[in-house]
């Protein structure tokens, strides 16, 4: 049977990067920051865990269904303590354990703490984030190769000479350099290849720190202490383009996304949608916790296959599996390019989206770095794997709504790592 159309509003859950970041300088703060709109995921999850492993009180409580509430005692810049010998389990989180290993590389007083994750994460290369922090005399191990563990011995770091650079375009390297850079000596510039997401340099700035913003560089001067603030977590784009996607495939859909971060850096996917063809209005309005938002709203039509490459990659790269997904069922034919960072995502997200579309009839052909895709009119059912990645997980459930016969994903409660609900909410407003 056709899917029920999406028609009305929907406020997805708070930004899973901010809600990251948020967590970190609330618990490097002074005094007591309280954040709302904080994701339920389990990645913000592990953030809270690890720094209650590190001695930082924090309470949650749940706002409704979609979102928590969290009040942080900070411990001060220089306050993390390892409190034992345990090691601390950032999850499937990578941006958890990353932006940490920054945090920690300069806490003085900190011990010993060894970072851990699950399977996934325990694949995914940290020497790029070890590397560039060891030019500020970071004391980072790496015993396994590159990969967690993660061994950090708190250091007092210093100011290199020179620029450094994250040798790509990663907003968690950068994030891990810059807030080591807030911890050392004298001023630290960071630079990448590309635009990658800016949430640290607005949250350092909204804090006081002086941060100087230049194409694909910033630069932070060490602070003495960071203040407490009051954070409200806009909603994640990352999470509201699952729902375009949905919106985009099922005809005589019409749905509002309210209340989006529509930060330039984030909204990539909103670019490659129009460029794919897409009935899409954004209204912004206004401001929440430094970052622009607004409504999103899409109006069905069908899509057309688009070039795909260049600055956008970067502005839309968790949404490039969803992406692939549209393409698949597009008018005529796309290519993603310059998109090799997908194979260390939480899966390697082309070889995981090739099987998938595979799977379902798709015409697909994986690239070293993205995809050349043929849309054909109807995606059958089949039994796919989601290779225990979120993203994954909620492109299966989409395609799900639309595909001739039923899509069987291995691990639906993967999608919990970003958005707990969305594979019950996304049934329960399409089935008639
Ligand atoms: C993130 C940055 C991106 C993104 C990840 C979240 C962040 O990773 O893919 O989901 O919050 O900084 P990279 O910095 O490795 O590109």
């Amino acid at each position: 049977m056709s899917p029920k159309p999406l028609t009305g509003e929907i406020q997805v859950p708070g930004d899973k990067s901010i809600g990251h970041r948020a967590c970190i300088f609330g618990a490097l703060g002074d005094g007591e920051s309280r954040i709302t709109g904080l994701s339920r995921g389990a990645d913000v999850a592990s953030t809270v865990a690890v720094l209650r492993g590190l001695g930082v009180e924090i309470d949650l409580q749940d706002e409704g269904d979609e979102a928590r509430r969290a009040v942080i005692q900070g411990v001060g810049l220089q306050g993390l303590r390892a409190q034992g010998a345990a090691p601390l389990d950032c999850g499937n989180s990578g941006t958890t354990i990353r932006l940490m290993m920054g945090a920690l590389a300069g806490q003085r007083e900190l011990g010993e703490i060894t970072l851990v994750g699950d399977a996934s994460l325990s694949r995914r290369p940290m020497a790029r984030v070890s590397r560039p922090l060891s030019a500020l005399g970071a004391q980072i191990q790496l015993p396994g190769g590159d990969h967690p563990p993660v061994v950090i011995r708190g250091a007092a770091l210093e100011a290199p000479s020179e620029a450094v650079d994250t040798g790509g375009a990663s907003a968690q390297v950068k994030s891990a350099l810059l807030l080591a850079g807030i911890q050392g000596e004298g001023p630290l510039t960071v630079t990448e290849r590309g635009p990658s997401r800016d949430h640290t340099e607005r949250m350092l700035a909204a804090r006081g720190v002086p941060v100087k913003i230049g194409p694909n560089r910033a630069t932070v001067q060490p602070v003495e202490a960071l203040p407490a603030v009051d954070q409200i977590v806009p909603g994640d784009p990352s999470s509201a383009a699952f729902w375009l996607g949905a919106a985009a495939l099922i005809p005589g859909s019409d749905l509002t996304l309210t209340g989006v971060s529509l930060n330039p850096t984030r909204t990539g996917v909103l670019d490659i949608l129009k460029s794919m063809g897409a009935d899409l209005d954004i209204t912004p309005t206004g401001d929440a916790g430094g970052e622009p938002v607004g409504h999103i709203r899409l109006r069905h039509r069908p899509l057309k296959g688009a070039d795909i490459h260049g600055d956008v990659i970067v502005r839309a790269i968790d949404e490039l599996p969803l992406v692939a997904a549209l393409a698949a069922l597009a008018e005529g034919e796309t290519r993603i390019t310059g998109a090799e960072e997908l194979r260390v995502k939480e899966s390697d997200r082309v070889a995981a989206m090739t099987e998938l579309l595979t799977a379902l009839g798709g015409r697909v052909q994986a690239l070293s770095d993205g995809w050349h895709i043929e849309g054909v009119d109807h995606l059958t059912g089949g039994a796919v794997r989601a290779h225990h990645d979120h993203r994954i997980a909620m492109v299966a459930a989409i395609l799900d709504t639309v595909t001739v016969g039923p899509v069987v994903i291995d691990t639906p409660a993967v999608a919990g790592v970003s958005y707990p609900g969305f594979l019950q909410r996304l049934h329960r407003m399409t089935t008639r």
